[in-house]
């Protein structure tokens, strides 16, 4: 049995097969591949609903949210060091653990980056739909999903298709396409707390906690609180692992990883604060919980139609870098366990211009049915369950690493690993209780089917128990 197999920390060499990913970045790319990652629908959209479930006590959520990515942002990066190969948490905890935790990490990252992927292009399709409405007329029927009352989301499917193209091109050329209009988004919202803040009320603090702390069901069958909107908005601040898996990919990845990540990070957990201060401040969160386009609808009533409009703009031309990233990230993801034998082989494969061309078709495939009939809230919530699990697993390797190996060499150590590793730990698991228990129900079968998937295929192919049974491991 290969379950428990261990694989070996450094990367294949170059000459093996030519299933080398190209070593093009550098810590500039990879903190606006983090920013381009993490700043998103999560504070341009999700916002609403996690009002929705904590009214002014959102900026908690977001403080316990944050703090939570900031522990598992962290261990990331001591483990992202130690282990610079592509693939992140599946990578650590098949290093670390062995082969079938390393597949439940796996495959719960392939559950996170592809409902991101959707998610965000939902989202996008938000700030969109009204655009294309207006100046295309396209019927709105055509631009939202079932759930909704229409048929299909047309844009939100058409934006993962170029985005996939996008990749398909090159890494090099996405990184710096991306860079360019992460900083039309980070504009974007410096204008919005710049408009907003003179509007800001304390009265719209009050009651600060209508909901309570803890998880609970509201009469409307919702469930409410301010953990259950951390559970929601964390989506906002996560993106820093995508960062993570490209560290096949940069150039000194002791260096770059460290400063991306953790810079990255920071610099996110700042403009969130401020944008949620100003968001509540300025209006009673029941006039935006569950907009579509939140952000844009305080500028409406505040009276800043053009700012509004400009906002939108600036969402529908930037919000795809973060599809992109995590759509890199799914693609690496998949590249990386398809060439340790657990996926079909035939999907490592990698294309002259250094990108896995077949895995980013097939994920596009996938992705873009799921944008195109699923709504934002029950994809976020999803994705948030898978990138849990990932996150808590990583923490665990970084103890399990501290004790097994404490002197081998880290490029980055965290600080204060005995707090911040049960802090990431425990963080996640309260977050994943704090979820709807209906997107609990949804990952445990999704959990069942990967495992089903493992028995069946990963366990007999991978290259990890062909060696051990040749007895070479
Ligand atoms: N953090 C990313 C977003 O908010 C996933 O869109």
């Amino acid at each position: 049995m290969s379950w428990k197999s261990r694989k070996s920390a450094l990367p294949p060499d170059n000459t093996h097969g030519g299933r080398q990913l190209a070593r093009t970045l550098s810590w500039p790319h990879l903190i606006a591949l983090g920013v381009g990652a993490i700043v998103g629908t999560g504070i341009l959209t999700l916002i609403g609903v996690g009002a929705d479930k904590a009214g002014p006590s959102l900026l908690l959520s977001f403080a316990i949210a944050g703090l939570i990515c900031m522990c598992a942002a962290l261990a990331y990066a001591e483990m992202a060091t130690m282990i610079p190969a592509a693939g992140s948490a599946y990578t650590y905890s098949y290093v670390v653990v062995g082969e079938l935790f390393a597949w439940v990490v796996g495959w719960s990252l392939i559950l996170e980056y592809s409902l991101v992927v959707s998610a965000v292009a939902v989202g996008w399709s938000g700030y969109a739909a009204p655009l294309f409405h207006d100046w295309l007329g396209v019927p709105v029927s055509l631009m939202q999903g079932p759930e909704l009352g229409g048929l299909v989301n047309m844009p939100a499917i058409a934006i993962t298709l170029v985005v996939a193209g996008l990749l398909i091109l090159g890494t090099r050329e996405s990184a710096t396409l991306n860079a360019t209009l992460v900083v039309v988004k980070l504009v974007a919202l410096v204008v919005f707390v710049t408009m907003a803040m003179p509007a800001f009320e304390t009265a719209n603090f009050t009651p600060f906690m209508p909901f309570g702390f803890a998880k609970s069901v509201s009469p409307d069958g919702v469930e409410r609180g301010v953990m259950a909107a951390a559970a929601i908005i964390f989506f906002a601040f996560y993106g820093f692992d995508a960062i993570a898996t490209a560290a096949e990919e940069t150039k000194n990845p002791g260096r770059d990883l460290s400063i991306g990540i953790l810079g990255s990070m920071a610099l996110c957990v700042l403009i969130y604060i401020a944008v949620a201060a100003a968001a509540i401040g300025a209006l009673s969160y029941h006039a935006f919980s569950n907009s579509p386009e939140p952000l844009a609808l305080i500028l409406r009533e505040l009276n800043h139609p053009w700012a509004a409009r400009y906002l939108a703009i600036s969402a529908v031309i930037a919000l795809p870098t973060v599809i992109l990233a995590f759509f890199y990230g799914q693609s690496r993801i998949f590249f990386v366990m398809a060439r340790d034998g657990l996926l079909p082989q035939s999907l490592a494969h990698v294309s002259a211009r250094g990108s896995p061309t077949r895995v980013t078709i097939f994920t596009a495939a996938i992705v873009s049915v799921l944008a195109g009939l699923i709504p934002l809230n029950e994809l976020a919530a999803l994705a948030n369950a898978g990138t849990l699990v990932a996150f808590a697993a990583v923490a665990f390797c970084m103890l399990v690493m501290r004790r097994r190996a404490p002197d081998a060499p880290r490029r980055f150590r965290s600080p204060f690993p005995w707090l911040v590793g049960p802090g990431a730990m425990l963080g996640c698991a309260y977050l994943f209780y704090s979820l709807p228990q209906t997107t609990q129900i949804y990952f445990f079968c999704a959990q069942l089917l990967g495992l089903v998937i493992y028995f069946a295929f990963g366990n007999r192919c991978s290259i990890a128990a062909q060696a051990a049974s040749m007895g070479s491991i």
